[in-house]
């Protein structure tokens, strides 16, 4: 949008590396954009003096439904790394990008060849974000090419085994104290069951395996049976 627009964007009050974008009076939340001039999926882009900021639709991104329903766990810092599990065409990876900043990185992991060429074609000019064409169930795999026991993983996979390919990645990858957010879709694992007792047992894989989930929140109606679920390992 062009300055003579009305808008205003502040830090968020919260959230390190999020900003409050206020258009004609309504709160959007948005990223500080990393390569100024470019949008990534069609996101609007505000220009402030020498910034630009990304606005981060929560339609379009579990991360930002979770934020913009009060989710009351934010782990992100720049400079820090992450693994990201389930990574499609990048819309939420760039928001994160974003976040990290030039001395973070993104470890993008995803099995479609379709989705992660795409991928690259829009984040090309990221270079905080390393892709990679993996099966996300099989960690084994893509070990040799992350070097480094990661801060935080973030899981996104829409697949029946969610919990379960959360916790070999925590096993494989997360630096003790770190941090992990995954986003469960119940019909993706069962459409017979109730969303809330799918919910409860995936929770307590996560539980069993000695991971402490902090928050668990319903992400309606940006998406509909999903929840997040945020927390930390020892
Ligand atoms: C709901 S989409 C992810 C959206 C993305 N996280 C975002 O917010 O921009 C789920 C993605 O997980 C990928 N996926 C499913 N199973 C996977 C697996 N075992 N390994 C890697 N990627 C997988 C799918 O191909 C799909 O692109």
């Amino acid at each position: 949008m062009s300055p003579n627009d009305s808008y205003s964007v502040k830090a968020h009050a919260k959230f390190d590396g999020i900003y409050t974008i206020t258009v004609d009076g309504n709160d959007f939340l948005g990223t500080k954009n990393l390569v100024p001039g470019t949008d990534v999926y069609g996101e609007r882009l505000f220009k402030v003096g020498p910034n630009e900021y990304r606005e981060w639709n929560p339609n379009r991104s579990k991360m930002c439904a979770y934020l913009r329903k009060s989710g009351k766990e934010y782990y992100y810092k720049e400079g820090m790394s992450i693994l990201y599990l389930g990574a499609a065409n990048g819309t939420t990876v760039s928001h994160l990008s974003d976040i990290v900043g030039k001395t973070g990185r993104i470890y993008a992991v995803e099995f479609s060849a379709r989705s992660l060429r795409e991928l690259v074609q829009r984040l090309s000019s990221r270079e905080n974000i390393i892709p990679m064409l993996a099966d996300a169930t099989k960690p084994a795999q893509y070990r040799s090419l992350i070097p480094e026991q990661v801060d935080l993983i973030y899981q996104d996979v829409a697949q029946p085994e969610q919990s379960k390919l959360l916790v070999d990645n925590i096993q494989t990858f997360l630096k003790p104290g770190g941090a992990f957010y995954i986003a469960i879709k119940s019909r993706s694992i069962d459409v017979t069951v109730e969303p809330e007792v799918i919910f409860q047992k995936e929770r307590a894989i996560i539980e069993k395996a000695g991971c402490n989930v902090i928050d668990m929140r319903d992400i309606a109606p940006f998406s509909e049976d999903h929840v997040v679920i945020a927390g930390k390992i020892a």
